[in-house]
């Protein structure tokens, strides 16, 4: 079980009393982390790579914030591990060093999730004259009244599987649907289809940004090729990890870097230039906070109270968003009904219905109730949201309350008595 007050007490912003319910668009830092960017701004502010002894401090230092992350997401070594100023950033820089290794008449596969891990590889099949397919999300059967409850599911991306695809992108949890995606079986999955048509090469990259804060992400047993998440998300600074596995590194990747860079074999071969230093320093004191949620110490534990506690916190949210109650005014849950362990607690709703409420009326209402933060729109998952059927007016989107390990369950007992309220005063 966690430790709640050792976690609250970890992130100083906790202790104003503040209702942060918008973690899937940043969660709140460690003070931990905090420290070190001031530590690192203060004492080691220098250029990397001299032979001085600052200098020679502030490289180790950086590089601990790759060595980390490797551990974080279990890669083979830090080599595979860059960072960007953000995960938008990481995507565009890995479809501009995979290019020359595509062919003309190659077909790329991606989702209507988050515009990230899609927009790089449209913008790239336009370049190239490439196919882009897009796994479509389909019904849920756990809940065949609502039309919102949509996921991505394996047997609708097989189909588009030719010999020609090269690369298919996803996303391991969705920012709208808070769905996870059995990344690993996914995986399996494309590449015994990919196989079975004789395909050159299939390569897969996953957005990990919605899933990091909730589950430990595994290069190895996921048997990825790319996948990325922002630090903002994970209690961190405003910085992303990409990891590129090493056999792509040397096989299906130009360098971004300058000419006469020796980068070839190591992640770094695609940041056309650093990230920022202090920032990848900070991001170690998120390996040691999380390590620190089990009395192990093994992250795999620390990620099970998490998911434990989260599951906790989406049972009055649901519970209530899937009332009669709530049915009689109209909410529709976008995204699964279930509390399992498929599910972050990301929870998205519209009010449809006999009398439709706009998104931004509900959270406007938060807003004037004042030190609750939530959030209404189509969270760049633009596509996913503007294909919902019946449609809903994509700006408006739907309200998304969005909750990490460090909420409480008098925290989401307010927000669903606020939610009752806002929907009293609107209907
Ligand atoms: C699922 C998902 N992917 C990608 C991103 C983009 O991340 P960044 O802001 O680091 O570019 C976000 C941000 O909200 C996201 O939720």
């Amino acid at each position: 079980m966690l430790d709640m007050g050792k976690v609250r007490a970890s992130f100083p912003s906790l202790g104003g009393g503040y209702i942060f319910a918008d973690s899937a668009g940043g969660s709140q830092c460690l003070e931990s982390v905090a420290a070190k960017v001031s530590d690192y701004l203060l004492n080691t502010n220098v250029q990397l790579g001299a032979s001085y002894d600052v200098s020679v401090r502030s490289t180790n230092r950086v590089a601990e914030g790759a060595e980390t992350t490797a551990q974080l997401i279990n890669a083979a070594s830090p080599d595979e591990v860059t960072f960007a100023s953000s995960s938008t950033q990481a995507a565009e820089n890995l479809a501009r060093a995979i290019e020359k290794d595509v062919l003309d008449d190659e077909e790329l596969i991606i989702t209507g999730e988050h515009e990230a891990n899609a927009g790089p590889w449209k913008k790239l099949a336009a370049r190239r004259g490439l196919t882009i397919k897009t796994w479509p999300h389909t019904q849920l059967a756990s809940a065949p009244n609502n039309p919102y409850s949509v996921e991505l599911a394996i047997n609708a991306l097989l189909p588009l599987i030719t010999a020609k695809t090269r690369l298919v992108a996803f996303t391991s949890c969705s920012n709208i649907l808070g769905t996870i995606v059995d990344v690993e079986n996914v995986i399996k999955a494309i590449r015994a289809e990919a196989a079975k048509h004789g395909a050159r090469k299939v390569e897969i990259s996953v957005d990990c940004v919605a899933y990091a804060p909730h589950r430990r992400i595994d290069v190895k047993k996921w048997d990825v090729d790319y996948c990325f998440f922002s630090y903002y998300k994970v209690y961190g600074p405003h910085i992303c990890a990409l990891y590129a596995r090493a056999a792509s590194l040397a096989n299906s990747l130009s360098a971004l870097t300058h000419h006469f860079l020796s980068v070839d074999k190591i992640a770094y071969k695609i940041s056309p230039g650093g990230a920022g230093y202090e920032l990848t320093y900070a991001v170690s004191a998120v390996l040691s906070y999380l390590q620190s949620l089990s009395p192990s110490g093994n992250i795999d534990d620390s990620f099970a109270f998490i998911a434990a506690h989260e599951q906790e916190l989406l049972k009055p949210l649901i519970g209530y968003l899937t009332s009669d109650e709530a049915k009689a005014l109209g909410i529709l849950i976008v995204g699964s009904e279930t509390v399992d362990t498929w599910r972050a607690p990301t929870i998205s709703f519209v009010v449809s219905g006999g009398r439709p409420i706009p998104s931004s009326d509900i959270v406007a209402y938060f807003d004037k109730k004042g030190k609750i933060g939530i959030r209404y729109g189509h969270f760049y998952a633009y596509t996913l949201v503007d294909s919902l059927q019946p449609k809903i007016n994509v700006d408006d989107g739907v309200v998304r309350i969005s909750l990490v390990h460090y909420n409480t369950i008098e925290e989401v007992n307010t927000l669903v008595s606020v939610l009752k309220e806002a929907l009293q005063a609107l209907s």
